[in-house]
């Protein structure tokens, strides 16, 4: 199992497992994370969702090698019912992030509610360096959150940056030691669970709700350039190259 789903109390955790790949995603995996979280909205005994990585880091991103031999072919692929699931979720999103958070990993925090990273974290939105575009609204929410030109500099610069300006950036709630940060987030997570639910949900539907439009027409319009420049010369060169060194 490479998203193991486990209870405890009203919490969801979400563990991506697939270490030796960083946590790298699969289209099987965005459509297991894509299943659970549809059964995690229904089921009324949820009140929170947890996300963390195994081993040393959150998440790598898309699993580039999958992405090459299987790029999503339509608005239904597994990659956007995953997206458009989490997007509109109404539970409250906590992650843990230590280690790398690149493309999707760090692009999922922006719609999590609360966000405690590892003095060791380092995320990256390598998209423009990858002949690619942006994914999950960060195009509309990383502007938001961070102000226009913090935001250009991380997604068109696409460079790799720590803890402290995630933070900064407006997206990190607080930064801890390494060894604190899943159970910061375990705890913050329980307390969700522990107030009443319609209040929790309709607060984060209360804060979500003014940027739900834009968010969804930013999703679309993301990915109408992201899916056909994925057959691109940049993007092309980029995903060989990166395949390339894992040969070499
Ligand atoms: N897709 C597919 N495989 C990936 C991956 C990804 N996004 N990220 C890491 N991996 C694989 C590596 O190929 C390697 O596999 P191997 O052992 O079979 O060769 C393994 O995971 C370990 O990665 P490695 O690069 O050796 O670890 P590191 O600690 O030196 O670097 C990262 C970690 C995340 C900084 C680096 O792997 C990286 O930059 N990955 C690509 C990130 C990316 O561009 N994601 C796409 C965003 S849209």
């Amino acid at each position: 199992m490479e998203i193991a789903a486990s209870r405890e109390g009203g919490v969801l955790e979400i563990v991506l497992a697939r270490a030796h790949k960083k946590n790298a995603l699969t289209a099987d995996m965005y459509a297991e994370l894509a299943a659970t979280l549809r059964e995690a909205e229904k089921d009324e005994n949820i009140r929170a969702v947890l996300f963390r990585g195994n081993g040393d880091s959150f998440c790598a991103g898309n699993d580039l090698e999958d992405f090459a031999a299987n790029p999503p072919a339509s608005a239904d692929s597994p990659v956007y019912r995953f997206l458009n699931t989490a997007s509109q979720a109404t539970k409250p999103f906590v992650a843990a992030v230590h280690g790398s958070a690149v493309g999707i990993g760090t692009t999922l925090l922006l719609h999590c509610e609360l966000v405690y990273a590892s003095e060791d974290a380092r995320f990256a939105l390598p998209f423009t360096r990858l002949g690619l575009v942006p994914e999950f609204a960060s195009s509309y929410l990383l502007p938001l959150f961070a102000g226009y030109h913090r935001a250009a500099e991380l997604l068109l610069l696409g460079e790799p940056f720590d803890a402290r300006v995630a933070h900064e950036a407006g997206f990190v709630t607080r930064v801890v030691p390494k060894e604190l940060v899943v159970e910061t987030a375990r705890d913050a997570a329980r307390k969700l669970a522990a107030l009443p639910p319609k209040s929790v949900q309709r607060t984060k539907i209360l804060m979500r709700g003014p940027h739900a439009a834009a968010v969804e027409l930013q999703m679309k319009a993301e990915a109408e350039w992201f899916r056909p420049m994925l057959g691109e010369p940049a993007a092309r060169a980029a995903l060989e190259a990166f395949l390339a060194r894992r040969k070499g």
